[in-house]
């Protein structure tokens, strides 16, 4: 991966986005690996059990892909070259296959990242209302967490509470700039994020579903 530069003030990457992308060219000097043989790849029996749980929910069973790399995922930290390749011989595709999908999905981590996701989301609603420098400051804070995986992030699809932080799946926004050591404190010590600022508690704009 290329390392972004500043323009502006924003770090960008070589292609100009912020984000880095999939610019990873295939090495076309190595054999395309085929379907791993299951008399040689040992699978654990749960994680083996999990994927054959998603494949069985859909008619084409190449639709687990995302769910099955994800499960893999979850056990080893990462889509390694090992949970990819024990993933596809559950799923009886090729180890490419799985690649490809695990480089197009932003979730799925294709290199070893801490285990626990903290994204910040970078795109223009949340830029305009200081995204940038919440990414920075919290940079600053949890630098040296390795379980974090701090990063930015595409919309993530919550633009009314700009600017927002997803922790672990729980959003919280908008986050001012005097709660952020507060939200780098939380995220250490694996305390629930800003209660008051999670998306979950805030009151439903429809009167009817407020006093359901
Ligand atoms: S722009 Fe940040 S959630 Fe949409």
């Amino acid at each position: 991966m290329s390392t972004p530069r500043i323009v502006n003030g924003i770090a960008r990457y070589e292609h100009g986005s912020r984000v880095p992308g999939w610019d990873e060219a295939a090495d076309l000097t190595k054999d395309p690996a085929g379907v791993p043989d299951p008399a040689v790849v040992e699978v654990p029996a749960d994680l083996r059990l999990e994927i054959e749980s998603y494949m069985a929910r859909y008619p084409d069973s190449r639709s687990a892909a995302i769910p099955a790399l994800k499960a893999a995922q979850q056990r080893y930290g990462w889509c390694s070259p090992e949970a990819i390749e024990q993933a596809a011989c559950v799923m009886r595709l090729t180890p490419g296959y799985l690649a490809a999908v695990a480089g197009f999905y932003d979730q799925l981590e294709t290199r070893p990242v801490g285990r626990r996701p903290v994204y910040v989301c970078t795109n223009i609603s949340c830029s305009l209302r200081g995204a940038d420098a919440l990414l920075a400051a919290l940079q600053d804070e949890l630098g040296d967490a390795p379980d974090v995986n701090l990063r930015g992030f595409e919309c993530l699809g919550a633009c009314d509470i700009a600017p927002m932080v997803s922790v672990e799946g729980v959003y919280v926004g908008p986050v001012d700039a005097d709660e952020i050591p507060e939200l780098a404190r939380q995220i250490r010590a694996g305390d629930e994020p800003l209660p008051a600022k999670q998306l979950i508690n805030r009151p439903s704009q429809d009167p009817d579903a407020s006093a359901a």
